[in-house]
């Protein structure tokens, strides 16, 4: 492809502000981006390099890939079908996605003839395309029962319901004009993905700590949850969307928090939009706001009688605006003059600290 006809599509795609992705993904980010795009801009801007960890159906990088044309990308995640859709949606084999989609054949046998495939033995194209017409035929994307279920008593809910070929194609081409020539995709786990990007700026969305069982093929067990959150605590340039259970504000103790308002629409019949929270993760660097306070919790170095140096920041909710700094100093010079006891040993205390304006 020339490089005008892909020029040509990016400014496309900003215009209409949208590169939609041809997954229905459980925990999928498109309905968040326009909360997340501040804080992605913070970790984008001015960087040669995205990498999306957990990359999913991809709702972030595609955003990101669309706003930022001159950044290389670098999408990982797990699951082999996943891995192989990236990676065919930006070669040159994209059409052969195309045209098994164009064949494929949608009811409830060959929906279980596609479900029992094991997709290590497939060829990648073969493994994307099994991957996304489960994603497409399913329950809530699941990939476990058919949309409709196996009688498909009811033409609402049929296997069909979410199988519009001409839209996925369209979707599926305009992700290659957006991608192809600049993504990298790997098929690796968050740990070795971690250790070979040491220095790149990443996203992450892994899977929810308490949901996230029922709606992935790979989970993650809370053991693999806290070592990700020991492994992003000792370096810079993060972000990180995650439910909000009191074990993730345990292993997240020291990088700023916030909480953002998320809406739902994969869940049950009767509570289709349902309004919850999620919470935004950050390094400190990244997460310092100019309306952030400062949240001195007792903190668990402490009593273990362990010192730590600096405070935790816990980032205020859009709705409440803090009283800013205008001194310009950083958060750890405030931290110093207003509390000059923190961390020291013995001294934490439950309580906030605001910055004067
Ligand atoms: C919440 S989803 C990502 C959703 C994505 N951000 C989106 O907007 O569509 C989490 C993803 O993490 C992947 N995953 C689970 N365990 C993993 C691991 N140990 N390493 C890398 N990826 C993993 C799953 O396959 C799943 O696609």
């Amino acid at each position: 492809m020339g490089s005008r006809e892909s020029a040509c599509v990016i400014t496309q795609v900003r215009s209409t502000g949208k590169a939609r992705s041809p997954f229905r993904y459980p925990g999928g980010k498109s309905r968040m981006l326009r909360t997340l795009r501040p804080k992605l801009d913070r970790l984008v801007a001015g960087k040669r390099v995205f990498c999306d960890v957990f990359v999913g159906g991809g709702s972030v990088l595609l955003d990101v890939a669309a706003r930022y044309p001159d950044t290389k990308l670098v999408a990982n995640d797990a699951d082999y079908g996943i891995a192989c859709f990236w990676r065919i949606v930006a070669s040159d084999q994209y059409p052969e996605l195309c045209n098994l989609l164009r064949d494929a054949e949608v009811n409830v046998e060959a929906f279980k003839r596609m479900k029992v495939r094991d997709l290590g033995n497939l060829s990648a194209v073969e493994a994307a395309y099994t991957r996304l017409y489960l994603n497409r035929t399913s329950y809530n994307g699941l990939g476990r029962l058919p949309q409709g279920g196996k009688t498909q008593a009811n033409p609402k809910y049929s296997i069909l319901s979410h199988w519009n070929l001409d839209d996925l194609i369209t979707r599926i081409e305009n992700c290659h004009r957006l991608l192809a020539g600049r993504l990298e995709v790997t098929n690796l786990h968050f740990r070795d993905f971690l250790r070979a990007h040491r220095y790149e700026p990443c996203y992450l969305d892994p899977p929810y700590t308490v949901a996230g069982l029922g709606l992935y093929s790979i989970s993650m067990s809370h053991q693999e949850h806290e070592d990700l959150a020991n492994l992003l605590l000792d370096r810079a340039d993060w972000l990180l969307s995650i439910d909000d259970a009191p074990q993730v504000r345990k292993w997240y103790r020291g990088a700023a928090i916030r909480k953002i308002p998320v809406q739902y629409s994969i869940v049950g019949r009767k509570t289709r939009c349902k309004r919850t929270h999620e919470l935004l993760i950050a390094d400190r660097v990244h997460g310092q706001a100019k309306n952030a306070t400062i949240h001195i919790p007792r903190s668990r170095a402490a009593s273990q009688g362990r010192a730590r140096r600096t405070p935790h920041l816990h980032m205020r909710p859009s709705t409440q605006r803090g009283p800013r700094c205008a001194s310009g100093e950083s958060l750890r010079q405030l931290t110093r003059r207003f509390a000059p006891n923190a961390g020291q040993r013995g001294c934490w205390a439950e309580g906030q600290l605001s910055i004067p304006s």
